[in-house]
């Protein structure tokens, strides 16, 4: 991102405990701190509390993994998925995640607990904004290194006064946001994902999406994400919420009403 030029925070990484107050320190508060492993999703604590943020980096290193202390990126975030082929890229539309596991934003960071898009909110010309300063010039960065990328890059941004700040990259679709992004998306799922595919994204004409709304609320497990209870049957799912994944594999879902999806 330092060679495309492109915002991001700023970020150290510790490895171990004794230095993980010298390095609090030198950060928040507010605190982003990261477990640099695979987490699925529930690695980062995102907190005004020095404890929390002290108990999560010593519990990450204690499991064996680096802690990524990051600087805080203020501004209301967005997640905008593009297809890109090279230096070729789409955008689809521009969907906002909620992370924190409780209504009413409290608790727990997770992977995700309900998404919607269309984002009214958002000036109009951000999405450009988004792919002339953050995803082009990384699409063109990869083809410089002659490593080009081909597929879904999924950039998670901070919309700051300076514009918009990468909080994360991904290859890959996010969840929940896609479950609302593609309920919108009129043109065939599959020849644009043939597009990219085949290297003609280019050719492709502009996709075409559905006037309106789209959410996706995630029911979660008691006591997501820390330690879920398995077994619990769903109930109180109605015919108008069509499509709502489940984040517990050990939920009994199929016991419900079939439009609910695990
Ligand atoms: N929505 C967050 C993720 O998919 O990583």
């Amino acid at each position: 991102m330092a060679a495309a030029g492109v915002r991001t925070a700023h970020s150290e990484v510790v490895d171990s405990p004794a230095i993980i107050d010298e390095a609090l320190d030198r950060f928040g508060p507010t605190w982003v701190v990261k477990d640099d492993g695979l987490a699925a999703g529930k690695g980062v604590v995102v907190t005004t509390d020095r404890d929390a943020a002290r108990d999560h980096a010593a519990e990450i290193i204690e499991n064996g993994h680096p802690v990524l202390l990051e600087s805080f990126l203020d501004g209301p975030e967005v997640s905008l998925f593009c297809l890109v082929d090279g230096e070729t890229v789409v955008p689809l539309l521009p969907a906002q995640d909620h992370k924190r596991v409780g209504d009413g934003d409290v608790g727990p960071n997770t992977g995700g607990m309900g998404a919607y898009t269309p984002l009214p909110w958002l000036p109009e010309g951000a999405v450009e904004q988004i792919v002339d300063e953050v995803v082009k010039p990384v699409a063109a960065e990869l083809v410089r290194r002659g490593c080009g990328f081909s597929g879904l890059l999924y950039a998670g941004l901070a919309m700051g006064e300076e514009g918009p700040a990468v909080v994360e990259f991904n290859c890959r679709f996010g969840d929940p946001e896609t479950q609302a992004v593609l309920a919108l998306l009129e043109s065939p799922l599959g020849e644009v994902l043939g597009a990219v595919a085949n290297g003609t994204l280019a050719q492709l004409p502009p996709l075409q999406w559905r006037d309106g709304a789209a959410v996706t609320v995630v029911l979660a497990a008691e006591y997501y994400p820390a330690s879920p209870r398995t077994g619990d049957v769903i109930s109180g799912a109605t015919a108008t919420m069509s499509s709502m994944p489940v984040r517990s594999a050990g939920m009994t879902a199929r016991s419900c009403r079939p439009e609910v999806v695990c």
